[in-house]
């Protein structure tokens, strides 16, 4: 049985497709892809099926984003979202997984009062969600909370460029980073980045901004709706599936059609049970 500290195998650096032979993807191999031009992947999740799933196929972070507002509870938006809602979720995801790097959100009102809080809300998304660590949204204002959460032992994957949790002050869905605003997004992710978040994610931002916050950053980035230059990518699970309901983001590739094969099968479900063709002869318990 592998000790504590020998359970993560590290691949020889000859290794071409290092990655893929890497046992548990923690923090230091996402910074070796950086460190190499290598990318990585991410999806959301908020439960073990999909969890098991996306993990088998070899998707390296898994994030229990408070997106979870919109696809699991319904909500018009993020900012509803609480820890007690998101904590299940996590326990589900870091239960199912495991190979990938398992991130949970601290969603909106679990940190903003102070450093303390947040370090108190991520305590919460890792001990009794088991996540590996967690994501913020905000900037510079920000960065005390990384930095007394990073001192206290979490992992946190910064957030810039929109951010959900302040679409009410954003004034709706906007790209970020164009003209004055990119400089705005550089200081932040270096001074977040300065704090100690392992990783800066970058959301719907023109993609001169993104270019150069990710020269600048020692730390990978990740991108959704940021274009290619980011060393890694995310997209909710839901979307990039296409399961939701109405048009995807401009910035979803759609690698399926979940909601057409749901809807489909339901349908034939509900036609059989009306006319008795469900349950057949081999579904039924004869003795
Ligand atoms: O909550 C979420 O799913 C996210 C992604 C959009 C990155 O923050």
């Amino acid at each position: 049985m592998a000790s504590y500290l020998h359970d993560n195998p590290e691949p020889a650096e000859s290794e071409g497709d290092w990655l893929d032979r890497v046992a548990t993807v923690r923090t230091v191999h996402l910074q070796r892809c950086k460190d190499r031009g290598h990318r990585f992947s991410m999806l959301t999740s908020y439960d073990a099926m999909t969890a098991g799933i996306f993990d088998e196929a070899g998707i390296e972070v898994l994030l229990i984003g408070d997106s979870a507002g919109n696809t699991v509870f319904g909500y018009p938006s993020t900012v509803p979202v609480t820890l007690d809602e998101l904590i299940p979720l996590t326990r589900a995801v870091s239960g199912a997984a495991k190979r990938a790097l398992v991130l949970a959100d601290l969603p909106f009102g679990s940190y903003e009062e102070s450093p303390a809080q947040a370090v108190a809300s991520a305590v919460r998304l890792m001990k009794e969600g088991g996540a590996h660590g967690v994501k913020m949204e905000g900037g510079a204002y920000y960065a005390e909370h990384v930095r007394a959460m990073a001192q206290a032992g979490v992992a946190v994957m910064a957030h810039v460029g929109y951010t959900p949790q302040s679409v009410n002050s954003l004034g709706g869905h906007r790209v970020q980073g164009r003209d004055d605003a990119a400089q705005r997004l550089l200081d932040d992710a270096l001074a977040l980045e300065e704090a100690g978040a392992f990783s800066v994610l970058i959301e719907m931002t023109a993609e001169p901004a993104v270019q150069a916050a990710d020269e600048a950053l020692r730390v990978p980035t990740v991108g959704i709706g940021a274009g290619g230059s980011t060393t890694g990518q995310v997209l909710v699970w839901q979307d990039m599936l296409g399961l939701g309901e109405g048009r995807a983001p401009r910035f979803v590739k759609k690698y399926a059609d979940l909601r057409g094969v749901v809807a489909q099968a339901a349908g034939a479900y509900r036609k059989d049970v009306l006319d008795g063709s469900f349950p057949a002869e081999e579904h039924v318990f004869k003795e």
